[in-house]
């Protein structure tokens, strides 16, 4: 079977992932192209043998043309959260027009669909999407991918090992996930059968809350790691005064509180049975970062 496969955002962490995923896991790099905006971000890729598609979502026509001949399409989501809809949306048309047999995208895991979500600005684009994506009459598969794990990091700031956690999620878990065992879990269903139309809650198995985080933290680096969660208003001034640009803040904030909402806690997971193992654990992946 030669099935052809198009992995979009292939010059970030978790297009180029999923590629990487694909020829450990036997795919011919010559049945997988990447979408790429800068071909010199993609000099990796084409040293691989994986054929370079230049397009933008900004651009229909590059788009129309890189999916030629596509049967499956990973669509990973954007970065541009302000123009994200139309774009994705586009992506989405373009796959149809160019006759794309099977779509799959990199949605995220949420409960509240409404404009009173936490996270609505970034909310909207992806409901959008898996709304255009059912509507669009292509096989489907959607991940409803929770919090990386990869994200922590940057949420606990990088003198988290003197200051403590300073984050305004109060006690709620969230089931964060590795991108890593994401990707991994979309190759497999790239590459497998039985996932048309189907949406999979992409979550750990465990949900951590931000005390557990600091509690691992303590343990694995043998220190002693609080954790405050502020007042959001008494949060952003200090991260103001700290000189963080306003965008960044407003995420922060939002992400917090959207996590104390429980926005991301999940009882159920499906990337368990497509990994065909259990995900990594907050423990091994903060070890991963933390203990040198
Ligand atoms: N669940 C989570 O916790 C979480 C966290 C972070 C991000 N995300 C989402 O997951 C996606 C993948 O994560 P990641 O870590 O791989 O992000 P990333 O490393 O920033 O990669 C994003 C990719 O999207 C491409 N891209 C952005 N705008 C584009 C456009 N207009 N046209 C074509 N390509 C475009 C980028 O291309 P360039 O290299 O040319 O910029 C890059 O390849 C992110 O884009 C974001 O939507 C989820």
């Amino acid at each position: 079977m030669n099935t052809k496969i198009l992995v979009t955002g292939a010059t970030g962490n978790f297009g180029k992932t999923t590629i990487d995923f694909l020829l450990k896991k036997g795919i011919a790099a010559s049945n997988i192209s990447a979408l790429v905006r800068d071909e010199a971000k993609a000099a990796d890729l084409n040293a691989k043998g994986i054929t370079l598609k230049i397009g933008d979502y900004d651009n229909y026509e590059s788009l129309l043309a890189a999916f030629q001949g596509i049967d499956k399409l990973l669509l990973v989501s954007g970065t541009d959260l302000a123009n994200r809809s139309k774009q994705q949306l586009a992506a989405v048309k373009a796959a149809k027009e160019a006759g794309v047999k099977h779509i799959l995208y990199t949605s995220f895991e949420r409960k509240n669909e409404s404009d009173s979500s936490p996270i609505a600005f970034l909310a909207k684009s992806h409901i959008d999407t898996d709304t255009a994506i059912k509507a669009s009459g292509m096989k489907y598969t959607i991940f409803r991918n929770n919090l990386y794990l990869d994200v922590l990091p940057m949420f606990l700031g990088e003198k988290v090992l003197v200051t403590g956690i300073y984050f305004p999620a109060g006690e709620t878990a969230a089931a964060y996930v590795s991108r890593n065992d994401l990707a991994e879990a979309v190759a497999t269903v790239l590459i497998t059968e039985g996932h048309e139309n189907k949406e999979y809650g992409m979550n750990n198995v465990e949900n951590y809350s931000m005390q557990e985080i600091a509690d691992t933290l303590s343990k694995i680096t043998n220190t002693s790691v609080h954790y405050l969660s502020p007042d959001p208003k008494d949060y952003e001034a200090v991260l103001t005064q700290a000189g963080v640009p306003g965008e960044y803040i407003g995420m922060f904030v939002g992400f917090a509180e959207a996590i104390k909402q429980g926005e991301f806690q999940a009882e159920s997971s499906d990337l368990e049975k497509l990994l065909g193992r259990k995900p990594i654990t907050l423990e091994v992946f903060l070890k991963q970062v933390y203990s040198k």
